[in-house]
């Protein structure tokens, strides 16, 4: 998407915001006194104060919560988190510590996953990355599943087996017609992942038995999800017809939505009708467990395992990202321009998503002005919305932006500025699980000499 058609979508999504008033805060169980926002007794603004700003607040409990939601399923689906999204050590730790397995992709997180006590049966490795020694290390560790994102990569993790005398359990990545494809999984269409299915079995050192399908494109509705899983089940029944393969280990990837983070495609539906709209955790699990169970039924074979892979859905709303206004440009434009001490280097999904974006000393104050909200560095992309309507911004002012727990910290850099710290709100106590960076960090790296006198 261009960066004036991103503009214009967004016009409309806040004149929408506008007309159905933005969505309320209790929808993140955040509550208001005399204007001022707190999250279960605690002031957002006297987070800030105390930890600086920016700053990214974990709710433990909602964390906790989503898991519990994504927990009450039958036994035999399992929960794998995608350590991309918000790959915190300590929001890591926590899932883990809930039964939440980890989805892995490079080496690295294999290695934060084992060091944070996950064990091997409670990993997948993922991704299209893998070299050869990735494959060396996957196959090392006796994993609960490995999925071949490619066709090359079935003889490079079958050779890397065979050398060491071991048989990982093996998926392939299938893409449906409306998945992720190009670099993402062996298209199901004209034969494709039959023929790499037919190839992988032919390999005596893999254990083939699983089956791997993330969508990617978010699911928003019943109907996307039932296309996509109607397309994965159909397959299923194809490598058992042609090649006698009953998969024992479905795993049907992440994406679903966050209800409140919504696409900028334009929509001038209220904000509230279009979040009603969308699946919740526990409509999505009930119409996934129920399709695939009714297949299985059908067909007379047995249930396999059932894996997911949530990523956003499980911890994009247990985060919010604070920040402060730094500076006002109102010198004739119009909106005028805020600047505020966050921007694209840690919000650059803000580019792609609507988020809602609350006033944190002043929630419900008439919203008589318009802002766009601008990051604090030197490009013109910097820009975290284009047309907000908020109370008269003073200097110092704190906004929240909420459903900051999917793809901000994993893509944040140090763009001329250190990356912000991370504390975890837990029945009013506050711990800092990450600090912000500081210059040094950001340097620490680096051959020169430190010392210079002047
Ligand atoms: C293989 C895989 N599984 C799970 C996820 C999590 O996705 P989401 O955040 O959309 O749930 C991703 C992210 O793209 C992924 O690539």
């Amino acid at each position: 998407m261009s960066a004036s058609s991103v503009a214009t979508s967004e016009g409309r999504m806040a004149q929408a915001a506008g007309a159905s008033r933005a969505l309320h805060p209790e929808r993140w169980d955040l509550t208001s006194a005399e204007g001022e926002l707190s999250l279960r007794g605690t002031s957002l603004a006297g987070l800030a104060d105390r930890w600086g700003s920016p700053l990214f607040v974990v709710d433990a409990h909602r964390l906790d919560e989503n898991v519990r939601r994504f927990q009450q399923v039958p036994a035999g689906v399992e929960v794998f988190y995608s350590y991309k999204t918000n790959p915190v050590p300590a929001v890591l730790q926590r899932l883990s510590g809930l039964g939440v397995g980890a989805e892995v992709v490079s080496p690295y997180e294999l290695w934060l996953a084992l060091r944070l006590g996950v064990a091997p049966g409670r990993i997948i490795y993922n991704g299209p990355g893998k070299t050869p020694s990735a494959a060396r290390t996957i196959v090392q560790n006796d994993l609960l599943l490995t999925n071949l994102n490619h066709r090359e990569e079935i003889a490079l993790v079958a050779q890397a087996a065979a050398q060491l005398g071991k048989r990982p359990t093996v998926g392939l990545r299938v893409a449906t017609s409306d998945s992720w494809s190009g670099k993402f999984g062996v298209p199901i269409a004209g034969g494709q992942a039959l023929a790499a299915y037919e190839e992988a079995l032919s390999h005596s050192s893999l254990r083939v038995v699983g089956l791997h399908a993330h969508r990617g494109v978010a699911i928003e509705d019943a109907a996307t999800l039932e296309g996509f899983l109607r397309e994965v089940l159909e397959f299923c029944d194809t490598l058992h017809a042609r090649l006698g393969l009953a998969v024992e280990l479905l795993d049907l990837g992440g994406s679903l939505a966050v209800p409140t983070v919504l696409p900028l495609d334009g929509s001038t539906l209220p904000l509230d009708e279009r979040v009603q709209r969308r699946l919740t955790i526990e409509h999505y699990l009930a119409l996934l467990v129920g399709q695939v169970e009714d297949h299985f039924r059908r067909v007379g074979r047995p249930m396999p395992r059932l894996l997911l892979e949530p990523g956003r859905a499980l911890t994009g709303n247990t985060q919010m990202l604070l920040c402060r206004v730094s500076s006002l440009n109102e010198a004739g434009a119009v909106p005028a321009h805020a600047i505020l001490d966050a921007g694209e280097s840690i919000a650059h999904i803000l580019h792609r998503e609507y988020h809602e974006i609350f006033h944190v000393e002043r929630w419900g104050e008439s919203s008589s002005e318009t802002y766009t909200l601008d990051g604090p560095t030197c490009s013109p992309m910097d820009r975290l919305r284009t047309a907000i309507e908020l109370p008269r911004l003073q200097l110092g002012d704190t906004l929240a932006v909420m459903d900051a727990g999917a793809y901000l910290v994993s893509f944040s850099n140090s763009f001329c500025f250190p990356q912000p710290g991370i504390v975890l709100l837990e029945q009013g106590h506050e711990t800092l699980v990450r600090r912000a960076e500081t210059y040094e960090d950001m340097v620490d790296r680096d051959a020169y000499a430190r010392e210079v006198s002047r």
